[in-house]
């Protein structure tokens, strides 16, 4: 990359190879891969040769969600800046960074953004979006049409992105990676191997993961989409489009517990889940406390959950060792309103309805919880396609069974007909017991 230190003069800031189809303009320029490929750096210095070759330029850098300019590239583009030696030719403010020739650097949260207020940035040159794969649709859509300027040698406003790819069905990556990308554009894969910058301490951190999350491996290092069985019940998409941030105006809520019962040397997992129902009739998982650890340890913390939650009731699984479940829990808290309920099915059977209510659009999670969510994209019709037992997704499926009674029971005609909110409470069976 070259860029101009003094008019006239030439700074080269070395890019890697890879990176080197970018170089030239084109509309849309997508950089995907794995983590420590260089991807921010990249364009952090690809922006800052743009401001000083382009005097005045507009650039604005995005997230889906930027909660405080520290989640922002600013930092990153202050220290490029420094490393290009061109501090003299910028000055930053608190909230952006004013570019040679009177220019600005904003940083900005599309999810922040509405119809209207992303209109003021249609005068922009280029926006860069970084962790890209979070981008919903609809603000690639909003995005698109805003950055619209042409210049007088016929090229075009620019619109980066940089992502590590979650699913194919992440918009940024139906986009730019889809059977029809849009024209005009240039997109490059980058991994760790192709930065020849990649430092000791990155190195230390992959070889841990090679080592301890084969399974994640790929996805953190490699770039490649986050593990997922084929025809899994659930689909990374289906997760991905029903998240949310908050938890809203609940109706009722429960902690379920899938308790591991011959757990002799403590290595088996308690998959333990908070969900609940919400006022809109909708599902929500609240969060994953699946632990380690003997009765105590699971009991106290599902109790915790219970508590923090002021959730309505914890619901056990009572196939193995039923009394001692109950018992264990009663020690944490003697009067604790506890559902029991009784597997009589094999997993995925018990699995399908819950997923289902998932294509419909009816379950959110609140926040993202990784190992669940691999969980339940290894589950299949066939059965569980992961190592050893998927107890976090085990727990979700028990807690939405519990509160979507009428998507489950066994006589269940129409799987539309939902009523979350027409469960009992009280010591009772289900559909799986009754
Ligand atoms: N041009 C460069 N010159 C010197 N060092 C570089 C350069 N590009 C990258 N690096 C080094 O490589 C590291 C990883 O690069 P970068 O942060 O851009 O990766 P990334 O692909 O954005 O990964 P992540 O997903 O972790 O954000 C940087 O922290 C930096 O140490
Ligand atoms: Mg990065």
């Amino acid at each position: 990359m070259g860029t101009s230190k003094k008019p006239g003069e030439t700074l080269v800031l070395d890019t890697p190879r890879a990176f080197a189809p970018l170089l030239g303009p084109s509309r849309y320029k997508g950089a995907h891969g794995g983590r420590g490929s260089g991807k921010s750096w990249f364009f952090a210095g690809l922006l800052v040769e743009w401001c000083i070759l382009n005097p005045g330029a507009r650039v604005v850098c995005v997230r889906e969600v930027q909660k405080s300019l520290r989640e922002s590239v600013k930092l990153l583009i202050e220290d490029m800046i420094k490393l290009m030696g061109v501090e003299g030719q910028f000055r930053s403010l608190s909230d952006s960074i004013i570019t040679p020739g009177g220019g600005i650097i904003l940083f900005q949260g599309m999810a922040d953004h509405t119809k209207e207020s992303i209109k003021s940035l249609e005068g922009f040159d280029v926006a860069y979006v970084e962790e890209a794969q979070t981008m919903t649709k609809g603000s690639l859509e909003m995005l698109r049409p805003t950055i619209r300027k042409t210049y007088q040698d016929g090229t075009h406003a620019e619109i980066w992105f940089s992502w590590n790819p979650r699913a194919a069905e992440d918009p940024v990556n139906k986009f730019l990676r889809g059977p029809d990308p849009p024209p005009d554009s240039v997109v490059i894969e980058s991994n760790y191997m192709d930065n020849p910058f990649f430092p000791r301490v990155l190195e230390m951190e992959r070889q841990f993961d090679e080592q301890h999350s084969p399974e994640r491996y790929g996805h953190i290092w490699l770039g490649h989409f986050e593990p997922a069985a084929l025809g899994a019940l659930w689909t990374r998409a289906a997760l991905h489009q029903g998240r949310v941030r908050e938890i809203p105006e609940m109706a009722r809520i429960i902690v379920a517990v899938d308790p591991a019962i011959s757990s002799e040397d403590g290595s088996n997992e308690h998959g333990i889940v908070a969900a609940g129902v919400g006022q809109d009739q909708r599902g929500y998982v609240l969060d994953d406390v699946t632990i380690k650890g003997g009765p105590q340890q699971w009991a106290e913390r599902a109790v915790a959950t219970y508590d923090r939650f002021e959730a309505d009731a914890i619901v056990i699984e009572i196939n193995q060792g039923g009394d001692m479940v109950r018992h264990t829990l009663k020690t944490v808290r003697p009067d604790l309103p506890i559902i029991e309920v009784r597997a009589t099915r094999g997993k995925h059977v018990r699995a399908e309805p819950i997923a289902a209510l998932y294509t419909m659009g009816k379950v959110s999670h609140v926040g993202t919880f990784a190992k669940l969510e691999d969980q339940l994209c290894l589950f299949t019709p066939a059965g569980y396609e992961g190592k050893g037992s998927p107890d976090r997704a085990d727990a979700l499926v028990w807690a939405m069974t519990e509160l979507f009674p009428r998507m489950t029971r066994k006589d269940s005609k129409a799987m539309s007909k939902i009523n979350p909110l027409g469960g009992r409470t009280g010591t009772s069976g289900t559909w799986m017991g009754a």
